[in-house]
């Protein structure tokens, strides 16, 4: 178990949140999912009917990129009796078009591959979807992060912008934060819109 990692630690925030409100067998959706790994972690802490993965790439293709771990395959190790579905799709279509509403929202290491401007609107957007009293879980790059071209690592060349921490606040302005620590580099936030 590794609960000091960030996005552990920010998603375990979230089901203590869920708990202290009573909100039980929350529905997630994971926008730019990559291989969801930390869902290994959490899963079994936190009480989820359903989760619902999306990311640009095919599951095969994120099969390729990490080594043989795919969003299908990291639930398919897990043990639980798990109620997943991975969706290939932009994720701007994707809530444009979603008739669902999620209780928690997690958006960790994809807004910042967006045009700021365009990142901005989908988090507003996010509102649309959120069910009331849900939450958005962000990850996103703070000041300390170099932008810089990193040859054969494209994860980090496809960043296109950070924030300082008066920016982060800005950008989420019209959410409330109700948790935030930095760190690995990143704002790590619980943002709810209530
Ligand atoms: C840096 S990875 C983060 C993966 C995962 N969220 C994590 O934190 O481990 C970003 C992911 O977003 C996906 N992605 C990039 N642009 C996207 C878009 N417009 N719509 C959906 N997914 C996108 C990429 O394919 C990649 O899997």
């Amino acid at each position: 178990m590794c609960s000091f990692m960030a996005d552990i630690k920010i998603l375990i925030e979230a089901k203590d949140y869920f708990n202290s409100r009573n909100i039980i067998n929350i529905s997630v959706l994971d926008i730019g999912c990559g291989r969801g790994l930390y869902w290994k972690d959490v899963y079994s802490r936190i009480k989820i009917s359903k989760i619902i993965g999306v990311d640009i790439k095919s599951d095969e293709d994120l099969r390729i990129d990490w080594q043989d771990q795919s969003f299908i395959q990291t639930f398919k190790e897990i043990k639980d009796d798990v109620n997943f579905e991975f969706v290939q799709s932009d994720i701007v279509k994707f809530v444009s078009e979603t008739t669902s509403k999620f209780d928690l929202i997690v958006c960790f290491q994809i807004l910042s591959l967006l045009e700021k401007k365009s990142a901005k609107l989908l988090l507003s957007d996010l509102k649309s979807i959120l069910c009331k009293s849900g939450l958005i879980a962000l990850c996103i790059p703070n000041e300390q992060f170099e932008i810089r071209t990193v040859e054969g690592v494209p994860y980090f060349v496809m960043n296109k912008f950070n924030l300082s921490s008066e920016e982060f606040r800005d950008f989420v302005e019209e959410y409330k934060i109700i948790f935030h620590f930095e760190k690995n580099k990143y704002h790590w936030a619980l943002l709810s819109c209530t």
